[in-house]
């Protein structure tokens, strides 16, 4: 593939490390309508490397080593990716490569949901679905340092370890016990607070059930079926009985000058497309920088491949066999 190079207010990567992201799995099989370019072109949104190259505005950014989004989310597999630098951060000094590759992405999606969006409060109770996941293993441990009580699902028995080590007060195995259930019992029939949802088709239909008065249901992903995208969540009767926030969240900063101007340039039909500016995305680094210097949050990563490898890692994720991040090498 010919090199990229970058454009107005974008920067060129040399990435030493890229991790995976579960849209990449609906990407394979051409089925992500989201991010569906013309064939062939090369997968990947993380990665981690020195900047060596800058388009006009972003020359200040050459030499640092950054964590990157890839432009159009698509590429950061590569050698060299190209990135806007609303979506992309220095990396933090005290992560080695593979680390940071799998800090960026979930640990500022799961702030977005947890924080930006869902408002989050000390003592309240959060449900988060694939706990031990790449984005749901940051959210329990960002929940875990906001003061609330979470309770986390997972979808094989040997996860469980893992997310209590992160943070989580309960478990539950998901696709064994009813997490409905539990998630009442666990709050005395109330319902929890805010429920952090990256699976979506029956589970979303399931957290409505055991979501309380004035809580937030988190609107992340759609892991378990991405047809879910497409269909409708909950009816107006539904959501008026419940009394609750039915709440989007997407990680895509955009530069806040070109932020409300998007929506006719998005390639699949949505009403509007309102992405957070990079001034939040600054704020939301600039609290997750913190954490990482007090330890209360760490990157997850449960595997690094080299690059002969990613097929197969991909094929783990499908299967549900990965845990945190995988990280791929080059
Ligand atoms: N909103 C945004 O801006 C945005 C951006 C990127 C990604 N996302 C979404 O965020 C979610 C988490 O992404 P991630 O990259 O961190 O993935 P991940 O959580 O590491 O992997 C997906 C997990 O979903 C669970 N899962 C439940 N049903 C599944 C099924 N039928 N097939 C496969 N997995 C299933 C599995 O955990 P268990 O086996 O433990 O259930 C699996 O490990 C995904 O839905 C992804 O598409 C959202």
């Amino acid at each position: 593939m010919p090199d990229e190079r970058p454009g107005p207010g974008e920067i060129l990567v040399r990435a030493s490390a890229s991790a995976l992201n579960f849209n990449e799995v609906d990407g394979c099989h051409g089925r992500y309508l989201t991010i569906d370019p013309p064939l062939p072109y090369t997968l990947g949104m993380e990665c981690v490397g020195e900047v060596v190259a800058a388009g006009a505005g972003a020359e200040s950014w050459v030499g640092k080593r950054v964590t990157a989004s890839s432009r159009g989310a698509v590429g950061a597999h590569a050698e060299l990716v190209a990135a806007s630098t609303a979506m992309s951060f220095e990396a933090p000094a005290q992560l080695d490569d593979g680390q940071a590759a799998a800090f960026f992405y979930p640990f500022h999606l799961a702030y977005l949901g947890l924080h930006e969006r869902g408002r989050l409060a000390p003592g309240e109770t959060v449900l988060i679905h694939a706990g031990a996941g790449g984005v749901g293993s940051a959210a329990v441990q960002l929940a875990a340092a906001a003061g609330a009580r979470v309770i986390a699902t997972v979808g094989r028995d040997d996860k469980r370890s893992l997310v209590e080590e992160l943070g989580a007060d309960l478990t539950v195995n998901y696709r064994t016990d009813d997490f409905v259930q539990v998630a009442l019992e666990a709050t005395s029939g109330r319902g929890v607070d805010v429920c952090f949802d990256g699976v979506g088709g029956s589970t979303t239909a399931g957290s409505l059930r055991c979501l309380g008065r004035g809580g937030r249901y988190l609107c992340v992903g759609f892991a378990a079926g991405i047809e879910a995208e497409e269909q409708s969540l909950i009816s107006g009767r539904a959501l008026c009985f419940g009394n609750f926030d039915m709440v989007g969240v997407i990680l895509a900063y955009v530069d806040s000058a070109i932020a409300a101007h998007l929506t006719e340039h998005v390639a699949v039909p949505v009403p509007r497309f309102n992405p957070p500016t990079d001034a939040i995305g600054r704020r939301v680094q600039d609290s997750l920088l913190e954490l990482l210097d007090q330890g209360r949050i760490r990157p997850v990563v449960g595997a690094t491949v080299p690059f002969e490898d990613l097929p197969r890692a991909l094929e783990d994720m499908e299967a549900r066999r990965t845990v945190g991040r995988t990280v791929v090498t080059r």
